[in-house]
């Protein structure tokens, strides 16, 4: 198994570049299920989540071609099952998005609960809801989801909460319908609207994508096309905290900061210098003051980012207040941040108090997931003494080569 080592206290100096949004590019992988043509992908991270859904797609008799380091080429026109293979459906939450473009062209799909981070309860009913709006049939038995239906009609559907990857499967699962479909209190992400300008550049006729309404006109045969994924928000955010909070001077480059503004708003809040250019960011700080963070569907804070952010403010002066609302179990990495030296306390399983500043000492700690794996490092990076940082399979399936690019930039960490 291997581990991070971390010799935390270095100022880190430098530039550190943006790899492609994950969220994005898994979305798109699976929306080249909607057609029998070939679809090419730019900027594909090199992550364990890319593997596992190419893995997956696989199975399915997809042939997902790595063209070159980020350039990927799927072929999807002959699907030759439409059962989600259940193991790899367990360590990727992603793998619920095949089901949308399999049910459209296929007209049935089978798949397990899928997995993914530990961070809370993490239904599917906006999903399955969906498909059955659309006109579909489900059943469940013996821990497998059927959904069948031999042709999808438009419909209006209104999600009951709002679901990222529950409107993307319903953007999917609508394009090539019968008839339009309506949908309402729709996810507003970047990710959202990144995936309806590929289908729309293949053919489709989707529009308000990045609002909370989406009016989706079904095609009959999507095109194929290409597609760059959009830089990944979630990295560029973590990169940006760990530049404020080790008060480092830091440049974070090949980012989108129209997607970041909740976040910049925040580190501003703090005492953070932030110089914004085109499609970069420069960040650095000299001392920190709380502020409250509450976590919201874009455009609010991001709940990918809480975890983050929560080791900043164990650095700032003062007590601040973390509602995270979207995932009851999000919070439950902090008991080991608080072992390392912060002052935390837990209000109930949504809320924490953080008082600041606390020295962080080294520690040897367990990644339980992607965002709570990064965080971790961020505190290493801040801590007095050596951190060793097990199970990074969950950070290398969301941050590409991370102690490499760390390195560049002056830190102390290699991977044993
Ligand atoms: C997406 O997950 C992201 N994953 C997550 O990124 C991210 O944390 C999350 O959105 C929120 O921004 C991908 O895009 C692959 P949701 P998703 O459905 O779509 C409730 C990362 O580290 N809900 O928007 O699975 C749910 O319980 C990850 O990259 C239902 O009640 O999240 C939660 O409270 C982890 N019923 C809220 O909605 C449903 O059927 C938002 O979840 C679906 C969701």
């Amino acid at each position: 198994m291997e581990k991070f080592i971390i010799n935390g206290g270095k100022k880190l100096k430098g530039t550190i570049e943006v790899r492609g949004a994950k969220n994005d590019a898994l979305v798109i992988l699976a929306s080249a299920l909607l057609t029998s043509k070939p679809v090419y992908i730019n900027r594909v991270p090199d992550i364990e989540d890319i593997k596992r859904m190419s893995e997956l797609m696989d199975k399915l008799g997809v042939k997902v071609k790595r063209l070159s380091y980020e350039k990927y080429k799927i072929v999807a026109n002959k699907i030759k099952s439409t059962i989600i293979d259940r193991e790899i459906a367990k360590r990727l939450r992603a793998s619920i998005l095949l089901t949308a473009p399999l049910l459209a062209r296929m007209g049935r799909v089978d798949f397990p609960h899928p997995g993914g981070c530990v961070i809370g309860e993490r239904p599917i009913d906006v999903f399955l809801d969906g498909y059955r709006a659309l006109g579909a049939n489900v059943e469940y038995k013996d821990g497998v989801y059927s959904v069948s239906a031999k042709k999808l009609k438009g419909t209006k559907f209104v999600f009951g909460s709002v679901s990222v990857t529950g409107t993307e499967a319903m953007i999917m699962a609508a394009s090539s319908a019968e008839g339009t479909t309506i949908l309402k209190n729709c996810a507003c992400e970047p990710e959202v609207e990144s995936l309806a300008d590929f289908l729309n550049n293949c053919g489709a006729k989707i529009s308000g994508a990045g609002t909370p309404k989406i009016i989706v006109r079904g095609i009959k045969n999507l095109n194929g096309g290409d597609h760059t994924t959009i830089p990944d928000r979630i990295e560029a955010g973590s990169f940006l905290i760990l530049g404020a909070v080790s008060g480092s001077s830091l440049k974070v480059n090949k980012c989108e900061p129209e997607h970041l503004d909740s976040l910049l708003n925040v580190l501003e809040k703090s005492g953070a210098k932030i110089k914004v250019n085109k499609s970069s960011i420069e960040v650095s700080s000299s001392g920190l003051r709380s502020v409250n963070i509450k976590t919201k569907e874009y455009p609010g804070f991001p709940t990918d980012l809480q975890a983050p952010l929560c080791v900043l403010l164990t650095q700032a002066e003062g007590q601040a207040l973390v509602h995270e609302t979207i995932y009851e179990g999000r919070l439950s990495w902090t008991e080991e941040l608080k072992r390392m030296g912060a002052s935390i306390l837990s209000l109930d399983p949504h809320r924490i108090e953080i008082k600041g500043p606390t020295t962080l000492r080294g520690r040897e700690i367990e990644s339980p997931d992607i965002r709570a794996g990064m965080a971790y490092i961020v505190a290493a990076l801040c801590a007095e003494g050596e951190s060793i940082i097990n199970n990074v399979y969950q950070i290398d399936r969301g941050y590409e080569k991370i102690e490499k690019r760390l390195q560049k930039i002056g830190a102390d960490i290699k991977r044993v």
